[in-house]
């Protein structure tokens, strides 16, 4: 009797330290393959968007960037950079506001890994704002767009063959250098038949604007100043294909435009409210945020200036 119930204790202890075993090393198989299963995901992401980089045969898009002189610009270039580094297919188009290229600017593209186009265009001293102005007083990089613009069309009257085709595609945007913009933004501007929208975030003194839109239409604009502007949007809030701007060519922008007609001047020329195309899930989205860079305060530099110690003028910020 005593021994039974003794191989009978053995009997459930080797069960259950066997159970408990079992119990372990099949929560320790469920966390690998857990773990596993996040790699994976991590992979198929990585395979995607080196596909995607990869691609030649997506819509190229050529971006316009206006850019002058100050002290953050090469810090916004850089960004600016590093966000295009990772779209595939993109042009960039640097228009700087200056009597000839600077070196700044050419050496930074030369080492940028992007292809680009460096132009220039000054704008005239009564177009262009001066120390002390309020920022809203003159439109600001409507020259250099139009430049842009110049460029874009004499390279499509030169165009041929495949070349040809292929900006028969082509989007084109105007991206400002001091923006946040996301790389899904390009993506939803990629196939612009004409001229394709999308909220912006953090303007025009809101969290954010956007089209309004009703049955995949636009209807109207939320905004909180002058709504019945023609076309009451931030430049960083539409695209417009190459095809439409080869065939229209006076769509331009007014550098004399009011305070907020900058983009309906360019605009007016190319649509209707009702011809444009909703992206970002029918605007429903926020994909690029109208940033604006602090000026930096040069206090202590101008202090040590004065003697004789500022920083070194030779090291480029
Ligand atoms: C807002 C819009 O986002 C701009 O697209 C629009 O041009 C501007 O208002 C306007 O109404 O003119 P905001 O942030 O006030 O933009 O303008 P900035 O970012 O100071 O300037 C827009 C672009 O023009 C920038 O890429 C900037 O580098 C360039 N710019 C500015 C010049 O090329 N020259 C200048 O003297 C000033
Ligand atoms: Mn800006």
């Amino acid at each position: 009797m005593r021994m039974r119930l003794k191989l009978k204790t053995v009997f459930v202890l080797y069960f259950t330290v066997s159970l408990l075993g079992l119990i372990y090393a099949l929560m320790q198989l469920d966390q690998q393959i857990s773990q596993l299963r996040g790699e994976l995901q991590k992979l198929q992401e990585h395979i995607k968007t080196s596909e995607l980089a990869k691609k030649t045969d997506v819509p190229r898009i050529y971006v316009i960037t206006p850019t002058y002189a100050r002290l953050v610009q090469k810090a916004e270039l850089t960004r600016l950079s590093h966000t295009f580094l990772h779209v595939p297919h993109l042009h960039w188009i640097v228009v700087e506001d200056a009597p000839q290229p600077t070196l700044l600017v050419t050496d930074f593209l030369a080492a940028s890994g992007l292809t680009y186009t460096h132009l220039h265009q000054l704008t005239p001293k009564d177009r262009k704002l001066q120390e002390g102005d309020p920022s809203w007083l003159k439109p600001r990089g409507a020259e250099q767009r139009n430049e842009g613009l110049r460029w874009l069309r004499e390279m499509g009257a030169a165009a041929e063959g495949k070349e040809a085709a292929a900006l028969e595609e082509a989007v084109v945007y105007f991206a400002d250098d001091d923006n946040t913009y996301s790389l899904q933004l390009f993506e939803e501007m990629r196939y612009t038949y004409r001229v394709s929208v999308w909220p912006v975030g953090l303007v025009g003194g809101m969290k954010f604007e956007r089209p309004v839109v009703e049955d995949g239409k636009v209807v109207r604009f939320h905004t909180g100043w002058r709504p019945n502007r023609p076309f009451p949007m931030d430049m960083a809030g539409f695209a417009v294909s190459l095809r439409f701007i080869l065939t229209t060519p006076q769509a331009r922008f007014d550098g004399d435009a009011q305070m907020g007609f900058l983009e309906s001047s360019f605009l007016q020329h190319l649509v209707t409210m009702d011809d444009l195309e909703p992206k970002a899930d029918l605007c429903t989205k926020v994909l690029v945020w109208h940033t604006r860079t602090e000026k930096p305060k040069m206090k202590r530099e101008d202090a040590l200036q004065k003697q004789g110690l500022g920083s070194d003028p030779d090291v480029e910020v």
